[in-house]
């Protein structure tokens, strides 16, 4: 891992610290400022329509209250997901297939990452495997998730794919672990990387380190000297602009 270069800049849900979360309109603003790549996260709603949504509920983000998994998909359609932006209101939740329309032209990365560690969602992984085949997408995307059966499980579905392990908090021996899991990479959050020989061990394995969520000038900095893959942000014109700049002393 060298450190000195500039690490990509994926959009995490978007351009979320602007536009509203896991909205087309966060995804057109990450491209609109030269993200290299998007991060969103998949749900499914009680009739199998892949959504992106970061909550298993959207209460947080919608006008309304519930589970998405007792949502039918027209019924969630019909509610606002602006999230407070006044400027955004009307923005719908999207499908996954929306998504990757969207940014087809662009040529961006689409980190998907399944959310189904609460709510197991039976068919997820069947049903994001075979939107991604069929959309010409293989070369675009990386999978991850805090679920590591289904990390696991997309090995076997889609052995062509790119996988990270998602994790937070303090496991032990996790390149060596996610290497097992047969990932490309892992996805940290910030605060992991300061663990001893984090690092080296990634490089052991030939891990790429995609990490979350780095806004701060000081952090996307360090994670510059380390050499990480890709940082994961809600700014991403911001975290372009400073990579940029670094590059330039
Ligand atoms: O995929 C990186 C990051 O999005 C994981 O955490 O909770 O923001 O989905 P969360
Ligand atoms: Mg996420």
């Amino acid at each position: 891992m060298t450190g000195g270069k500039k690490p990509l800049v994926w959009a995490h849900r978007g351009a979320s610290g602007e536009a509203p979360e896991n909205t087309l309109a966060a995804f057109a603003l990450a491209a609109e400022q030269g993200a290299d790549g998007v991060e969103l996260d998949v749900q499914m709603t009680k009739d199998g329509e892949l959504v992106i949504c970061h909550d298993e509920t959207i209460d947080r983000t919608a006008n309304a209250k519930g589970w998405i998994r007792d949502y039918t998909f027209e019924e969630l359609r019909k509610l606002d997901f602006s999230y407070g932006k006044l400027q955004y209101e009307g923005e719908k939740i999207p499908t996954l297939e929306e998504v990757l329309d969207l940014l087809e032209p662009t040529g961006l990365t689409v980190n998907i990452e399944l959310k189904n560690g609460i709510c197991f969602y039976p068919g997820m992984e069947e049903k994001v495997v075979e939107l991604v085949e069929q959309k010409g997408w293989k070369e675009r995307v990386i999978f991850s998730s805090f679920n590591h059966y289904s990390v696991r499980k997309l090995a076997g579905l889609a052995p062509w794919s790119k996988r990270g392990v998602l994790y937070m908090d303090g496991p032990v021996d996790v390149p060596s672990y996610a290497k097992r899991l047969g990932a490309a990479a892992v996805h940290p959050a910030l605060y992991n990387l300061q663990y001893p020989g984090f690092l080296e061990e990634c490089e052991k394995e030939g891990l790429d380190i995609n990490v979350w969520t780095v806004d701060e000038r000081e952090y996307l900095k360090a994670c510059m000297d380390m050499g990480i893959h890709a940082v994961i942000t809600n700014y991403p014109k911001k975290a372009k602009a400073f990579f940029e700049e670094l590059a330039q002393q």
